[in-house]
């Protein structure tokens, strides 16, 4: 007989063999005695119907007759809730997360993405505003946001709940931005000075992540939880003691330790909130688990980490990469997305970093670039080729600021007047020549 463990709801993974409920099966909405959950729509499942449940390791599971209460196949399927069940199929549980699961990752992470979510993804929608217009929308909301996010922080470093509707409405306006045109939030998400980063880091994650999920085609309540998880991912950094979050140089190890908690802090800290939906409580709990089993805070690995996660990962270390912190310097987003792409198959799903390239481009909008005639711009709009984008130039061949910045649409514009080549020479950090986006916006505002 195989060793049987209680589990509470929250702590449920896909691929889990469920053998017993807190409750008779007959009670349950469970057509079922015992089954695999197969994704993480059958855990949210699971989770809405009970508190706690028993969770069978190390052994195959019953027989396809075993498993049902009256005659059928090895085929179960739970109860329709929340818009559709998933096939509960026989296959062997999975008492501990398996490192490298190759059998979920021989599965496209797309496929992967549309069974876990029980749904599939669709084209994203049609861009409806322009960048200007969705700058000026934008600017306000991202105002109004930056004050939320202190606030929030302020409350859980005070052991206070979470105004966990202000953060929906904050992340529902976002997303809406977000669904008219991307390129305005991503542009102002990178407008933050080191002092700045604990803030709002997560509401660039959270701007990138729902940039990402429309990429992706993830309906509109998909982006909401994502944004939602994402907003708040890393919420639990306000119960590490400042002289750890804070400190000018690299972590001890036993520092790290103490800051590797923060995820778990997180979902104590959202559990004594308003209950907060299941994906988006993973992303707190799950956004430093590695493709590999590498990270923390369970060494999970592959089809065990939810997609929704598995994209917050991404945005969290592309925004830490191109971010200016108290012991290092921010890094240009051709040196950000060249990170991702060495660890793509490594710590990433490889179509994840992908997509994310192709969503966020090599040169993406609000960033700075130094052409070839060594003249100094910002992306305004991508292109097709995605090496050729359309900049604003701002600063001369001296790198003196100009009167009348000038747009160039490097698709269209292949040489200077004089017959050179017009390239771009090297992507810049933020801060670079004393150029910070916000300033620059105001140009396209005007625009
Ligand atoms: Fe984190």
């Amino acid at each position: 007989m195989s060793e049987e463990r209680k589990v509470y709801v929250s702590d449920l993974m896909p691929g889990m063999y469920v053998s017993r409920l807190d409750r008779p099966w007959l009670e349950s909405p469970f057509p079922f005695q015992g089954f695999v959950l197969e994704n993480w729509q059958q855990v949210a499942e699971v989770q809405n119907a009970c508190r706690y449940v028993y969770v069978q390791a190390g052994a195959a599971p019953p027989t396809a007759g075993a498993q049902t209460r009256g005659p059928g196949g090895a085929v179960a399927r739970p109860a329709a809730r929340n818009g559709g069940p998933g096939v509960i199929r026989k296959v062997q549980p999975v008492s501990r997360p398996e490192r490298n699961n190759a059998s979920s990752r021989a599965v496209p992470w797309e496929a992967r993405l549309a069974r876990q979510l029980g749904r599939a993804p669709q084209h994203p929608p049609p861009v409806t505003a322009s960048l200007e217009q969705e700058v000026r929308a934008a600017r306000p909301l991202i105002r109004e946001t930056r004050g939320l996010v202190q606030q929030q922080m302020q409350d859980a470093r005070n052991g206070r709940s979470l105004d966990t509707p202000a953060a929906r409405e904050s992340v529902e306006h976002i997303t809406e931005s977000i669904l008219r045109n991307p390129d305005a939030l991503v542009w102002l998400s990178g407008l933050k000075k080191r002092d700045e980063y604990t803030y709002l880091h997560s509401l660039s994650v959270c701007i990138l992540s729902v940039s990402l999920g429309r990429h992706l085609g993830l309906p509109r309540e998909t982006l909401l939880e994502l944004g939602f998880g994402a907003f708040l991912h890393d919420i639990g950094k306000m119960h590490i003691p400042d002289s750890v979050l804070n400190k000018p140089a690299q972590l001890t190890s036993q520092e790290m330790e103490i800051m590797r908690k923060h995820p778990e802090f997180g979902v104590e800290i959202v559990d004594g909130s308003e209950r907060i939906p299941v994906s988006s409580r993973n992303v707190i709990f799950s956004h430093h688990e590695r493709l590999d089993g590498s990270g923390y805070t369970q060494g999970v690995a592959g089809g065990q980490i939810h997609p929704l996660t598995h994209i917050v990962s991404v945005c969290d270390t592309y925004d830490a990469i191109i971010s200016q912190r108290p012991y290092k310097k921010a890094s240009s987003p051709v040196n950000a997305t060249a990170a991702l792409y060495r660890a793509r198959g490594r710590f990433f799903e490889p179509e994840l970093v992908d997509q994310f390239i192709r969503c966020i481009g090599i040169y993406p909008v609000g960033s700075l670039v130094e052409l070839s005639t060594s003249e100094v711009g910002v992306v305004v709009a991508t292109n097709e080729e995605r090496l050729r984008p359309k900049v604003l130039v701002v600063l001369d061949e001296e790198h003196h600021r100009l009167d009348e910045p000038y747009e160039v649409d490097l698709s269209r514009t292949l040489q200077t007047r004089t017959g050179q080549r017009l390239d771009i020479e090297r992507s810049l950090e933020t801060g670079a020549y004393g150029l910070q986006p916000a300033d620059l916006l105001e140009h396209v505002e005007q625009a």
